[in-house]
């Protein structure tokens, strides 16, 4: 035992659609000293991920869900307090899968990476240069190959992913249309991050198929979905010959009773176009590689990052992750947890 206090965030019960307050436990316990090969990591920053709703389900996926009882699964970046791996060093930072929770020890061997502060501030090494950027930079260029010149769509195109997605699909020639939730979040897209042109979703669907329409007159070449549902079926409708379809998520499902697909499908056949699913994790032998990319498009200020922090600690958690399903960030939604 360290002396030292640890609050945590259980999952006290599966959810049926939105998760509710009741659906999480609070916890506190000893922070527990590192044994040998690992550190003791004090939590700064968590990341909220849509990710999160699907491992409080029960099921088979591309990763176990978080058990009942569990403190909750979560990325973060952290200073390491005591340190039983020569890798690392009492006062370094780092980014891995700590939980929610104040203290994580975690092994020194799998999953957790020195970061650097002076570099970029903390909270973007969860984001634009952390998971959610590798996602952008492996999905686009890996299932979406775009070509210079070639129409890139976009969904949920103001969030954590959605923007370093149009943002490189920019650096690489392409004309970017992202689709997002209100008029602030389409001035965004545009005005800051130089998107072509944005359709605000929440005008209704036939505002959604008169955007592509105008903004993709040859059809769409790569659509990045990160929403699935009615957007997914309104660019399957728009697809150009050979169109690639890279699915990252559905978040316009995550807490649907019943999960819907796509009607239109067979689009995919008459347009002998392509739908790929791609899992950030497969990528995480070449995470260095993208990132020495990332970082490079970052100093030169060609990829700008957006980062919403909540404040308030762990009891904020529950709170937090709804502002994802309401739409309420802009950028990388991120939890302070300590100084
Ligand atoms: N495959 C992978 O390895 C991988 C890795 C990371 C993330 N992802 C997925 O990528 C997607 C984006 O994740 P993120 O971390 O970048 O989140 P995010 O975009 O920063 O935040 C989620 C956004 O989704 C939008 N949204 C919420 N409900 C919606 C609905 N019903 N219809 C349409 N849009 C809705 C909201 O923006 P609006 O205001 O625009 O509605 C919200 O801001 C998620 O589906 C996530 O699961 C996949």
């Amino acid at each position: 035992m360290t002396g030292v206090t640890s609050h945590e965030v259980r999952l006290g019960a599966r959810p049926a659609g939105l998760p509710k307050a009741s659906d999480w436990r609070f916890t506190q316990s000893d922070a527990i000293r590192p044994g040998e090969g690992e550190v003791l990591v004090k939590t700064l920053f968590l990341s909220l991920d849509p990710a999160m709703r699907g491992w409080m389900n029960e099921g088979r996926s591309y990763i176990k869900p978080v058990e009942i009882g569990e403190v909750m699964r979560a990325g973060g970046v952290g200073r390491v307090i005591e340190s039983r791996h020569p890798k690392f060093q009492q006062g370094d930072h780092v980014v891995g899968t700590l939980g929610v929770q104040e203290y994580a020890v975690a092994s020194g061997d799998k999953g957790l990476a020195k970061i650097d502060p002076r570099l970029a501030p903390l909270p973007v090494y969860l984001g634009t240069l952390g998971m959610p950027g590798m996602t952008a930079y492996d999905g686009l260029l890996d299932s979406g190959k775009p070509k210079a010149g070639e129409a890139v769509v976009v969904s949920a195109a103001a969030g954590a992913v959605g923007t370093v997605v149009g943002q490189i699909a920019k650096i690489k020639g392409c004309r970017v249309i992202g689709i997002a939730g209100g008029e602030e979040k389409c001035r965004y897209i545009v005005d800051e991050l130089g998107f072509d042109a944005a359709i605000d979703y929440k005008a209704g669907a036939p505002a959604v198929r008169a955007g592509l329409k105008q903004h993709c007159p040859n059809g769409i070449d790569v659509y990045f979905d990160n929403v699935g549902g009615d957007i997914l079926e309104a660019c399957l409708a728009r697809l150009a010959r050979r169109a690639r379809i890279v699915i990252c998520g559905s978040i316009s499902q995550y807490n649907a009773t019943e999960v819907r697909g796509p009607a239109n499908y067979m689009s995919l056949l008459v347009n002998r176009a392509s739908m790929t699913g791609m899992v950030v994790f497969d990528y995480a032998d070449r995470y260095p590689e993208a990132m020495r990319e990332m970082m490079g498009w970052y100093q030169a200020g060609k990829l700008k990052t957006k980062e919403q922090v909540v404040e308030g600690g762990i009891g904020k958690f529950p709170e937090a992750l709804l502002m994802l399903f309401k739409g309420e960030n802009l950028g990388k939604l991120v939890l302070k947890v300590a100084d």
